[in-house]
């Protein structure tokens, strides 16, 4: 069992292989957390919670009577607004009678195997054999507010996720000004906060720096996740590293306004609080209705940051991405974008495909250009007709043409947004978002469509129906290039704007439902002027995800390993470009770090760099495998080493291992030995290249030794990789 509820001590006990989470009922039914870490045995935990001294200026309820109770001290499981905590909380309400204080007591609690999905929202799924899901009533006994608290446990991941549904139980509307995910306090601060933030073309850069007193968060409020800061944040040991330490990983599964917001009260505790943004966020409840938070994973390491997001990788792929893509081999394709921008014809495309299928590639996908009048960024978008003139024909003839050539076919959408020059604008100008009276600002000359209405997505759907379902494509891939402002729906009552940026989001997961469920053979990729929109509530459609608009390896290394904090490497969109700066080794090494594929003009290649392809090819088809089913390390960090960046992969048996190395920058000293972790100590590896044999505990402990091939390898952006395979002695 990994739920245990204790009745003569009202406790529940979270377990899983390598944690425990611990909350207790206390006196006047008030939820007091215990504890969330390493796993132990014990189940008296109630010492654990009294936090700090005796504060004269905290409120104290007298029925529960002690000096040394008071809500704003108390670690609490899901802390309310207005009703004796100061600290940030997680819910807050704004009943009948006007204000907004809020005060959930315990009710009643239920355990029950796998996992219940959520409405409407992506969410980690459970075929009933491996989870088990613990739900605890609260109530508001003056509003009539009732809080569901959802765990649930993946003991042999050491995963638990959390969300909250919250249903009007009483008589009158209230209005939700905030409903998290999650609540997690904590009690001390001697923790490092990891993150990462960004921009356009420079997605993901690792920040780990120590919490501090009063609140530090990362949030978006740009109507999408954004490349900015990501739903993703961990809190490590000061002292953790990326192989050693305790780490625990927060994730939202949701891809609108997002908060991860950390207070760190007086006392030196911190409160985690996950979930949707506050800012801009009301939801109103009618009496009997209900409003469901999106999930929020917690993974719980002692192996660092490297082991917190190894069990991410594996528990994204096995219980978030789409189970039929999850382990599926993906086809190997080239992408036009680089290659030809908005200049392309069908001629061109096939030209692309001919010589790709030579090189060993698999699909070529059509990016942004091949519908209604698009030559450029300025028009068309929303009007998903196909550009017959520009095709030379009908996709349908397109796509078998390429098919002919033995390539799959993929097609670009970018399904949420409108031109002001489309005949869709002219058609519907309100269905663009903007709020009553205010005028609608451009970014890439284009506005949003109002996803939260039902008539915009049904058109949406069935213009992007029509197309798809008349030619034979393989593979869609979704982009959103700009975000939300002037927010507001021509169709939402003014009490019900503040819902605007969570129905957009659910909007577009519902679009997205209807594509895939429509097209189920077809593989999704999302985007967002690069990796602007890269979360787990994406991953759950779509299960790879391009990381960034910089195809420059150099810069990618930060990117991937940003992501790879949390999300599997197997979701990183990764391609070889014909950007200058390093040579074509160096892009083929580091896209392998990622689905893999090719963004240039293959005609363009020479014959040298064809052979090259062709190896890269034999080593994507070679590695699959271990790169996307196997464990990532990083062995360096490309944020804080600015001169040499090292990874491997180590299979799941632990038999096969590739190293790899980049040179960003000229060293001025380079150390030569590379410790490599995660290795089975009582095998021998031999390096496929030179024959050499050494065992697991010598790489281990002393470390792969570089000092030769870094005699030739050398020079700025050159690059090397080491594959060792496990034989008897
Ligand atoms: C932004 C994406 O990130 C690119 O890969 C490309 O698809 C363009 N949009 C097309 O407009």
């Amino acid at each position: 069992m990994a739920i245990t509820y204790l009745p003569e001590k009202q406790l529940f006990r979270l377990d899983t292989k390598t944690s425990t989470y611990a909350f207790t009922v206390y006196k006047e039914g008030y939820l007091v957390h215990l504890y969330y870490g390493a796993k132990v045995p014990d189940t008296d935990l109630s010492y654990l919670m009294f936090r700090g001294w005796f504060d004269e200026l905290s409120p104290r309820n007298p029925k529960v009577g002690e000096r040394f109770f008071s809500t704003d001290i108390a670690p609490l499981e899901y802390s309310t607004n207005g009703a004796g905590d100061m600290r940030i909380s997680a819910l807050s309400v704004r009943g009948g009678a006007g204000d907004s204080v809020t005060d959930l007591r315990y009710v009643s609690h239920k355990i029950t195997k796998g996992k219940p999905k959520l409405p409407g929202l992506p969410a980690t799924y459970d075929d009933g054999s491996q989870a088990e899901t613990l739900e605890v009533e609260t109530v508001d006994a003056v509003t009539g507010v009732k809080a569901y608290l959802l765990y649930t446990v993946f003991e042999d991941y050491g995963v638990m996720t959390r969300s909250a549904r919250i249903e009007n139980g009483g008589s009158a509307p209230v209005t939700l000004e905030r409903a998290y995910s999650a609540c997690l306090d904590l009690p001390t601060m001697d923790r490092d906060m990891v993150h990462v933030y960004g921009r356009w073309a420079k997605e993901n850069t690792t920040v780990r720096h120590p919490l501090q007193h009063g609140i530090q968060c990362v949030q978006s409020k740009r109507g999408m996740t954004g490349p900015n800061h990501n739903p993703f944040l961990a809190l490590v040991d000061q002292d953790a590293t990326e192989e050693r330490g305790e780490a625990i990983g927060v994730n939202l599964v949701y891809s609108g306004n997002f908060a991860l917001d950390v207070e760190v009260d007086t006392r030196g505790c911190p409160r985690l609080l996950a979930g949707i943004n506050p800012t801009d966020f009301r939801w109103k409840l009618e009496p009997g209705e209900s409003f469901t938070s999106p999930e929020a994973v917690l993974v719980y390491s002692q192996e660092g940051l490297g082991g917190m997001s190894r069990t991410f990788h594996h528990f994204y792929l096995d219980h978030l991405c789409p189970p039929q893509w999850a382990k599926k081999k993906r086809p190997l394709l080239i992408n036009s974008w680089e290659a030809a921008f908005f200049d392309f014809d069908g001629d061109k495309l096939v030209a692309f495909a001919k010589e790709a299928k030579e090189l060993g590639i698999e699909m070529l996908v059509m990016d942004d250009g091949w519908f209604g009048d698009r030559h450029d960024d300025f028009r068309a978008l929303g009007d998903w007709t196909v550009n017959e003139e520009k095709l030379g024909g009908t996709l349908s003839q397109l796509v078998q043409r390429v098919n002919d050539l033995g390539l799959s076919f993929g097609i670009w959408y970018e399904p949420e947004m409108i031109n002001p020059d489309s005949d869709l604008y002219r058609a519907h100008p309100d269905w663009a978002i903007c709020a009553p009276g205010r005028e609608k600002s451009l970014s890439r000359n284009q506005c949003v469509l109002d996803m939260t209405r039902k008539d915009v997505r049904d058109c949406i759907f069935q213009q992007m129906y029509d197309v798809i379902s008349q030619a034979n494509i393989a593979y869609i891939k979704w982009d959103c290039n700009r975000h939300i402002s002037e927010a507001g729906s021509a169709l939402l009552p003014p009490d019900r704007q503040g819902e605007f940026f969570h129905r957009y989001v659910l909007g577009v997961y519902d679009l997205m439902d209807r594509i895939t469920k429509a097209f189920p053979h077809i593989l999704l990729e999302n985007c967002s002027s690069g990796g602007g929109r890269f979360d787990a509530g994406m991953l759950y459609y779509s299960p790879q995800i391009w990381a960034s608009d910089c195809t420059d390896p150099i810069e990618r290394l930060s990117i991937q390993f940003g992501a790879s904090l949390c999300y599997p490497i197997s979701s990183l969109g990764a391609h070889v470009s014909a950007n200058p700066r390093t040579g074509l080794a160096t892009k083929g090494r580091v896209a392998l770090c990622g689905t893999f594929g090719y963004e240039l003009d293959p005609r363009k290649l020479t014959e040298e760099e064809r052979e090259l392809v062709r190896g890269q090819v034999a080593d994507y088809h070679k590695y699959y495998d271990l790169l996307h089913y196997g464990d990532f390390y990083r062995l360096t960090s490309p944020t804080e080493d600015p001169y040499l960046c090292r990874w491997q992969f180590v299979s799941p048996d632990k038999k096969e291992v590739l190293f790899t190395q980049v040179i960003m920058r000229q060293p001025p000293a380079v150390c030569q030995f590379q410790k490599l972790p995660g290795l089975d100590p009582d095998a021998w590896y031999r390096d496929e290249a030179t024959g050499a044999v050494y065992s697991g505990a010598l790489l281990m402990h002393a470390g792969l030794n570089l000092s030769a091939e870094n005699e030739f390898v050398y020079g700025d952006g050159a690059s090397l990789s080491i594959h060792l395979v496990a034989q008897d002695r």
